[in-house]
């Protein structure tokens, strides 16, 4: 890969700076949690495995400079990791990546460690989360291979690849594993309206891949799939329901919609720490909202009239009824979900 999404050197974390792809590709070091936290939000990482892990190291970071009493420590420490959390709302693995360190700093406290031992140990943990999000994606790809025909198009909505998770992707590492495993994959990637996902970034690590890869623009799906050019549907997710409701960057649900009006299979691709055993359907799960500016301005220039009301979800919940199966490093899952989820 040309590329590292999120790095570990000499005490920062390095992460490369989405916002500015793919006409610059730069990297931003990182040494505190505030300025990680700063980072989620103007995404300058996103998406859901990937702020995860830089979740973690932001918990991680947020040690530093508290105090010694450990009352006072806890204390605070937690109120950091709340911070950490509402960075963003949607995307579960964010909480999952904060509350993994914060458990194993309350375990290691209680065990009479001292600071300078959390903080080794601490600094480990967030290295295996890392280096354990690249496995699982591996291994959510090799689990899908049997769904992919030899010779396929592929349509993707968003960035769920290498630049969204640690390496590797999730969505896009079940089209990696396709084509390492020899088929013959195309790839079609919506656009992404507003962030534009998928002409930026999508686009961007499948050409550095050498992966074939198309552009258009959301509102062509349909027209591609009732053509038959498009095989079948995979995408990333940022929260599973209990019972498999999907929630994924706004106008996913409008793809599996048109999937399933064409006979065309929709998937989603995640691992299970997107899944969120305490949120019954996709109707509970937080919709973040996103400035308006992400639509009044293009190229930082206006282009709608001043004062227009706008909308700006960031998010969909896709109805279990749409999707064919779930792949998960456990294997590809199927409906009913409320009961093959939790086997
Ligand atoms: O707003 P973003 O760019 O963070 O949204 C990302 C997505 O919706 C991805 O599809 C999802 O996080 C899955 S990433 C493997």
């Amino acid at each position: 890969m040309s590329f590292k999404t999120i790095e570990f050197i000499e005490g920062k974390v390095r992460l490369i700076d989405q916002t500015r792809l793919p006409q610059h590709k730069e990297y931003i070091d990182y040494d505190n949690y505030k300025s990680l936290i700063v980072g989620i939000k103007d995404m300058i990482v996103r998406g859901a495995p990937a702020i995860g892990v830089t979740g973690a190291y932001a918990a991680v970071f947020a040690i530093k400079g508290l105090s010694s009493d450990k009352d006072a420590f806890i204390n605070e420490f937690d109120k950091r990791c709340i911070e950490i959390i509402d960075a963003r709302p949607t995307a579960v693995n964010l909480e999952w990546g904060v509350k993994r360190i914060q458990y194993l700093a309350h375990e290691s406290l209680k065990e009479g460690k001292s600071f300078e031992e959390l903080s080794t140990i601490l600094y480990k943990e967030a290295a295996d989360i890392l280096e354990e999000d690249i496995a699982l994606c591996k291994k959510i790809g090799q689990g899908a291979l049997s769904f992919i025909p030899d010779k396929c198009t592929i349509l993707t909505h968003c960035n769920a690849g290498a630049l969204a998770t640690a390496g590797y992707g999730t969505a896009l590492g079940v089209i990696r594993a396709a084509v390492e495993a020899g088929k013959e994959v195309k790839v079609f990637a919506d656009e992404t309206r507003p962030y534009n996902q998928g002409s930026r970034l999508t686009t961007w690590e499948l050409m550095e891949d050498n992966i074939d890869v198309t552009l258009i623009t959301d509102n062509m799906a349909g027209h591609f799939m009732k053509k038959g050019m498009i095989d079948l549907v995979v995408v990333g997710a940022d929260r599973i329901a209990a019972n498999g409701d999907a929630a994924n960057k706004i106008g996913t649900y409008s793809v599996a919609v048109l999937a399933k009006e064409n006979n065309i299979p929709f998937y989603v691709a995640a691992p299970y720490s997107t899944i969120d055993k305490n949120i019954k359907d996709g109707e509970g799960i937080p919709i973040e909202e996103r400035p308006i500016v992400e639509i009044t301005h293009s190229c930082g220039q206006r282009v709608t009239p001043e004062g227009v009301k706008v909308l700006n979800p960031a998010f969909d919940a896709t109805p279990n009824k749409y999707i064919r199966a779930i792949f998960t490093e456990k294997g590809a899952i199927e409906a009913p979900y409320i009961e093959n989820l939790w086997r």
